[in-house]
């Protein structure tokens, strides 16, 4: 099995993360790989940020909290740090309308190339509640320096993991290789 293919299928989402930075070298590589994510016609309507700064992350969940509830499991099995579970980097993807699909394809890139330095991941969809929020909306877009009119799509918390999570089980059934001669 290639290198690629192992990360693939090593991926899980962590929640218990390592206080460890991730380097320059680590953010400036996780962000190339973003940039080269494909999307619909070149279109290519993505901002990402990458964020590393514990202060400005804590100060995001507060406001996070306030608008979601304080002991609210928002999406996630976690009610301490539903947001970005003490990651020490986020990014955040947003698009001007209806991009989640390009959204995904990019996030995914990211975790899998978070995977391949040896970074754990989680993908993040309930900080959207964040963006949703007027006040706070516009003010953390505005900190971000993301345009306005942009939609929040995705996020993904990015660290040294700090847990081996319980692998999730898959619909196996619902994938299937189809023989030539089955088909149709
Ligand atoms: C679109 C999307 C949104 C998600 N949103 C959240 C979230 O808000 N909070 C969270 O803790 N996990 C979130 N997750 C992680 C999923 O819960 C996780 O991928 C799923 O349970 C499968 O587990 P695995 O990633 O370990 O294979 C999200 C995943 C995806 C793909």
């Amino acid at each position: 099995m290639n290198e690629t293919i192992k990360h693939i299928l090593a991926r899980q989402s962590v929640r218990e993360y390592k206080d460890i930075l991730l380097t320059r070298e680590q953010l400036d590589t996780l962000a190339a790989a973003a940039l080269q994510a494909p999307s619909g016609r070149n279109s290519q309507p993505i901002h990402a940020r990458f964020l590393q700064n514990a202060d400005i992350l804590a100060q995001m969940q507060v406001d996070f909290k306030n608008i979601v509830g304080w002991n609210t499991p928002v999406h996630t099995r976690s009610d301490k740090n539903p947001f970005y579970h003490n990651a020490p980097a986020f990014a955040f993807l947003f698009a001007e309308g209806d991009s989640l699909m390009d959204a995904g394809i990019m996030v995914q890139n990211i975790a899998v190339a978070a995977q391949s330095l040896g970074l754990g991941t989680c993908i993040v969809a309930s900080v959207g509640a964040l963006f949703a929020d007027i006040a706070a909306g516009t003010k953390w877009r505005a900190a971000l320096d993301i345009p306005k009119d942009y939609v929040f799509m995705i996020g993904i918390c990015i660290g040294v993991p700090d847990e081996i999570p319980e692998r999730k089980t898959r619909k196996q059934e619902q994938i299937a290789v189809l023989n030539a001669y089955e088909a149709c």
